[in-house]
């Protein structure tokens, strides 16, 4: 994948591109990150990427000028033909775990990284494909909500988490919350790690962490349970839930 940054402070990506899953990534040619400052591409003499909005008030206004043209240069560099042209805003859709599959299996991503009050509508209109938010927020600026997004896609790409880092039972890509992880020692200032995790049983240890799962989610993210396909066993488990009010410790008393 190529993953291109229009952004007027490719400094900020730095740190994020080399370092951690994001660096070995690219470093197994599994990811190519280009970062590209859109003020080079301004026809402005000062150079300027903003200016007063049309029918007055406050704030600046990403001109389109410089945002179409970087594109365009990137359009032609990749000889992409349909990459996503991605704008990160606090207007667009909120971002999610279904939205990183979808992105990580396109070829191309490009994504604008704006500041001041806003972009010139035609950039929305006329230039992007997507409208992204990571939450009802606003920051200063499109540039860590970028990384945000990025960093969520590569780490689904093929072979860029190790064995010890895999993806598919993370939270959200099962549709539920992980279960609880414990690891040594079984028992940490009387703090004792749950005994089914420690007989070995596979089926037990697989049937309470499904279990757990579902607890966890029922007690913070009720709402993801709207849309899981629960089975019957499990719609069984979820009413003594409802029943209990989320009381029911595991792993003994299930
Ligand atoms: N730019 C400013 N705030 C943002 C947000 N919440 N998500 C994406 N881009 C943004």
């Amino acid at each position: 994948m190529r993953i291109d940054v229009l952004t007027l402070f490719p400094e900020m990506f730095h740190g994020v591109f080399q370092s951690s899953i994001l660096k070995k990534a690219q470093e197994k040619q599994i990811v190519d990150y280009h970062l590209t400052n859109f003020r080079d591409y301004s026809t402005n003499k000062h150079q300027n990427v903003d200016d007063y909005p049309y029918g007055g008030g406050a704030g600046m206004v990403l001109t389109p000028q410089p945002i179409f043209d970087a594109v365009d240069a990137v359009k032609k560099e990749t000889r992409s033909t349909k990459p996503r042209i991605i704008l990160m805003c606090p207007q667009g859709e909120t971002y999610t775990q279904q939205k990183a599959e979808q992105l990580s299996k396109e070829e191309h991503l490009i994504f604008i990284c704006g500041h001041y009050e806003g972009y010139d509508e035609r950039i929305r209109e006329h230039l992007v494909t997507d409208e992204i938010s990571i939450g009802d927020y606003v920051l200063t600026g499109g540039e860590l909500a970028a990384m945000v997004v990025i960093d969520s896609v590569t780490r689904l790409l093929k072979d860029a988490l190790g064995n010890e880092e895999s993806a598919p039972c993370d939270s959200f890509s099962s549709g539920l919350l992980e279960y609880p992880q414990y690891t040594r020692p079984a028992n940490f200032h009387d703090m004792k790690v749950p005994d089914v995790l420690l007989s070995g049983n596979h089926q037990k240890i697989e049937e309470w962490r499904k279990k757990a799962s579902l607890k966890r989610t029922y007690e913070r993210r009720p709402d993801l349970l709207e849309n899981y396909p629960l089975t019957e066993e499990e719609k069984e488990w979820v009413k003594k839930l409802k029943k209990n009010r989320g009381n029911l410790a595991y792993p003994d008393k299930i």
